[in-house]
């Protein structure tokens, strides 16, 4: 057995680089299964189709492979808002769990960061973590971040964009972002980046670190 540890959250919560840093410093691998759905976007969008073709979508996410995950390549606004549109089609999320189990299945495991891992992809993960932060707090990180980079974007659209995406996110039929029950809460609105990665390594330790591992 592996340790799998699920990192889900609403955008711009913080959940991708605080993952990463716990896989870092666990030594497990890391993979951001948003760059799946935003690969799925990319193709898309980059063949004049439309994300909200299903079987169009559930094409490109059956031919998804790891060469496409360059988060550079991924990483523009329009790409994310597509993402969270392929994200809806129940054929699209099915083509993507085989990729996603394979990639967790290889010891020592890793620390996988997404809306569904604890509820559907790995409902038996060593560990699941739920990170948040108010609306108005995750807007005020992403919009700095977007100033430092030169967008001159506006406060209140990229707020409205948080809210879009977190209703859209929380409403769609197939596996909707959710807190599975067994899931530790982690709210990151008082925190910085620091406190935050203390808080999940704090409840690593307590709750996968000791788990005896049959590899
Ligand atoms: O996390 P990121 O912003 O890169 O994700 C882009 C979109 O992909 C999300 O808004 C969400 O709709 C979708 N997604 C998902 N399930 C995941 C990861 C991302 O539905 N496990």
């Amino acid at each position: 057995m592996t340790i799998v540890v699920a990192v889900d959250g609403p955008a711009a919560s913080g959940k991708t680089t605080l993952a990463k840093r716990l896989a870092a410093a666990n030594g497990l691998r890391f993979l951001d299964t948003g760059l799946l759905y935003r690969a799925v976007a990319r193709r898309l969008l980059a063949q004049g189709q439309e994300p909200m073709d299903a079987a169009a979508a559930a094409a490109a996410a059956r031919s998804v492979t790891a060469d496409d995950l360059d988060p550079a390549a991924l990483k523009a606004e329009r790409i994310g808002e597509g993402a969270s549109v392929v994200a809806v089609h129940g054929d699209v999320r099915q083509a993507l769990l085989a990729f996603q189990r394979d990639f967790a299945h290889a010891p020592p495991g890793a620390v996988l960061a997404g809306r569904d891992i604890g509820s559907v992809v790995f409902p038996d993960a060593t560990l699941k973590l739920f990170v948040t932060a108010s609306a108005e707090v995750r807007a005020k990180r992403r919009f700095e971040e977007l100033r430092r980079e030169g967008d001159t974007v506006m406060y209140e659209r990229v707020l409205q964009d948080v809210v879009e995406r977190d209703r859209r996110d929380r409403e769609r039929a197939v596996a909707p972002l959710t807190a599975a029950p067994d899931a530790i809460c982690i709210d990151t609105s008082a925190l910085d980046i620091d406190a935050s990665l203390a808080a999940l390594q704090e409840a690593f330790d307590e709750h996968a670190a000791r788990k005896p591992r049959k590899t």
